[in-house]
């Protein structure tokens, strides 16, 4: 008897690390998000059941109960060492030359890999066993920062040791902690709907990330690693980095691939090279494909191939001599601070904005760059009248790069951070890094709530965009949800633009927008906490709670009855988000509310405002223009269903660049295949 549970939980890890593997490292998953869920919870279930029988290597032990007090401190083996940057072709030149004649060998060989714009970590196996991971901090002393890592589902608690070369007992494996460019937005949208300030690039979200003293916070940001090198091993059995790197994938450990042929190809984006001329092409290739990278990377990386010669060539104080990096440079632009605003958010946070002369930065205007917060705003030294560099972090959001201290002709002053809400002067107080205003009846609060309260992703009221709300609300029309409602019953006509015309288009969209969903619903009332994916988990639950749809008023009466521990069960709601949930529908002002918008005709619907997709099936794979989650929600709001994998009940498959297994089986089970074109045509749009 004990002995099969045994098996059977080592049964169960097995396939659950294998099934790691193929989802997180090979990009192949070969079961849906659910039957991977019930393995889990399986063998969750058996090791609650049998608590000696847990080790720490068990898939269930990534995330531990408790947070940490401070990170403890911990020494390299070995000095985790920087590389020397280059900045164009002809210093990879020089580069070349020079390890030519440190080698004195003819035709050493080159490995190409890309320059991973991320996090240095490295992690410490021991007898196979993840022991340790730390931070590089000063290349000698890091931050130990194992219980994070272990959170990082690709990252391997205990290293595959089936093959013909098994790892050695100590084996020091270096490489970057990154968040890929689609899982970047879709954090920041979360962040956006929740009303939080974004984070500035996908790097900062990383470190953000791995700072965290509660991994069980890390646990929810979607970090990946790719390892890059090798640190200390206590038996020497890699004869070069295309050697370890195709050893340690072997043992589960994530990496890039050497592309042997062909064009580079996501995950294939290293190769091995000789001749200057491959590495400038290498150079070059890599720079044209990096707007279609799934990361941001921002150069390339040349290492002497033999760990032998690597050796002979050795390091210059602070970076080995056998590598450097041809990092590409990025478009900048000069310009001048002409303002510092500040702006209110929907949750009350205060946000310093830099006001600039507009600039032109291939081809897109860059008019004002955010500042974050007020922590950031001093370490740069932003200063109203100053001289600065500016690029588009990520290719997207503009930033400020660098100021020019030197060009201050006249003494600028430096900016004061405010004390009081600019909006309504109630005094500002610290929450975390940021200065909130608290004061629910903020105007500039509520006119935030009341644009995302009619926004696409919410009520959905076509014709009502940001201007015309700015507008009605400094009227004194709009200061309830419901009285959006009431708006045709306003002297329309005397504001400018406003005629007869527009009152019957507001009408329509008023009207339209009354046929609504609960998740939508739940999403555009701003509960702190709560954006689109919890309204919806919100939402399941109370309509669990009945046989038949709940109406507006049947789900508002199960909402204030839900305790907080009856929230807390909702996957996606924790202790914070339940307390702010139950607060909510304490509120009798949010009742009252919600109830006049039951009166004046908003209606819950199990179908969506339109249902152009009704009874439809998709899948998503490939790298598409939309993050993956916008599209689902996008399909979902069309009446469609977004499923995880590809089985004969799929009706289409969406299908963006370099995809992954689903495509075949798409193929064999003749599930149409449509291109982000084509599913933009079905969508009529
Ligand atoms: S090898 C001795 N390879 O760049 C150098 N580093 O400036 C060992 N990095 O802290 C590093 N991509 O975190 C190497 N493909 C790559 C890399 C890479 C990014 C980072 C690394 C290091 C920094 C060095």
């Amino acid at each position: 008897m004990r002995s099969t549970i045994k098996e059977k939980i080592k049964n169960l890890r097995d396939q659950i690390r294998r099934h790691d593997y193929l989802y997180y490292n090979l990009d192949q998953p070969e079961i849906s998000d659910r039957e991977y869920d019930q393995l889990y919870s399986e063998l969750e279930k058996l090791e609650q059941a049998h608590p000696e029988l847990i080790r720490p290597d068990s898939p269930t032990q990534r995330v531990p109960g408790k947070p940490l007090e401070k990170f403890e401190k911990g020494r390299h083996r070995q000095k985790m060492l920087s590389l020397q940057n280059t900045y164009s072709l002809s210093e990879i030149e020089d580069f070349f030359h020079r390890i030519l004649k440190t080698l004195d060998t003819d035709k050493p060989l080159f490995f190409l890999e890309p320059k991973f714009d991320g996090v240095a970590v490295e992690l410490v196996y021991e007898k196979g066993l993840l022991t340790k991971a730390l931070t590089r901090g000063d290349g000698q002393t890091g931050e130990v920062i194992t219980g994070n890592i272990k959170t990082i589902s690709s990252i391997p608690l205990r290293l595959f040791s089936e093959g013909p070369v098994s790892p050695p007992d100590l084996l020091e494996i270096r490489g970057e902690v990154m968040i890929f460019s689609k899982d970047f937005e879709e954090m920041n949208r979360t962040k956006a709907e929740i009303g939080e300030v974004l984070f500035a690039n996908p790097r900062n979200a990383a470190a953000g990330s791995l700072r965290q003293l509660d991994p069980r916070i890390t646990a929810r940001r979607p970090l990946r690693f790719y390892a890059h090198g090798l640190g200390v091993q206590d038996k020497q059995i890699f004869s070069a980095q295309s050697d370890f790197i195709r050893e340690i994938r072997k043992w589960a450990v994530p990496c890039l691939q050497i592309c042997e042929k062909g064009p580079l190809k996501f995950p294939f984006l290293c190769r091995i090279g000789q001749s200057l001329q491959e590495i400038l092409n290498y150079y070059k290739e890599v720079k044209t494909l990096r707007s279609h990278l799934p990361f941001e990377m921002d150069g390339i990386v040349i290492k002497v191939e033999s760990f032998d010669l690597q050796k002979k060539a050795g390091a210059i104080a602070r970076s080995p001599r056998w590598a450097v990096a041809g990092k590409f440079e990025s478009p900048l632009a000069q310009t001048q601070v002409e303002d510092i605003l500040l702006q209110v958010g929907r949750t009350g946070v205060v946000t310093p904005v830099a006001v600039m002369t507009p600039v032109s930065l291939e081809g897109v205007t860059i008019r004002q760059a955010s500042l974050h917060n007020f922590q950031e705003l001093k370490r740069k030294d932003v200063r109203k009248g100053d001289w600065v560099e500016v690029w588009r972090a990520g290719d997207v959001i503009p930033e400020i790069v660098r100021v020019f201290k030197e060009k201050r002709t006249k003494k600028l002053s430096p900016f004061k951070p405010p004390s009081l809400c600019p909006s309504c002067k109630s005094p500002l107080k610290p929450d975390g890094d940021y200065l909130r205003c608290f004061n629910p009846l903020c105007p500039a609060i509520r006119e935030r709530a009341f644009i995302y309260f009619a926004s696409r992703a919410c009520m959905n009221i076509e014709f009502l965009g940001e201007k015309s709300i700015q507008k009605f609300h400094k009227l004194g029309w709009l200061n309830t949800f419901s009285s959006f409602y009431k708006l045709p019953k306003k002297p329309l006509e005397k504001e400018e633009g406003f005629g007869e015309k527009s009152r019957e288009l507001l009408i329509k969209s008023l009207e339209k927008s009354k046929k609504t969903t609960l998740p939508r619903l739940l999403s555009a009332i701003g509960i702190p906490g709560v954006g689109e994916q919890t309204a919806h988990r919100l939402s399941d639950a109370v309509t669990e709670k009945r046989v038949s749809p709940p109406n507006l008023k049947e789900a508002l009466d199960i909402l204030t009855s839900m305790t907080e521990e009856e929230l807390m069960e909702i996957p996606d709601v924790g202790e914070v988000v339940a307390r702010s949930i139950k607060s909510a529908f304490q509120k009798k002002e949010l009742i009252q509310d919600l109830k006049e918008l039951h009166n004046l005709g908003v209606h819950l619907s199990q179908e969506t405002q339109s249902s152009q997709l009704k009874g439809l099936r998709f899948v998503i794979t490939g790298q598409l223009p939309l993050p993956r989650n916008k599209i689902k929600s996008e399909i979902e709001n069309l009446g469609g269903k977004a499923l995880s994998s590809v089985s004969n009940k799929v009706d289409y498959l969406i299908c963006g660049e370099s995809p992954g297994s689903k495509k075949e089986k798409a193929e064999k089970l003749s599930v149409k295949i449509l291109t982000w074109k084509e599913f933009q045509k079905l969508l009529n749009l």
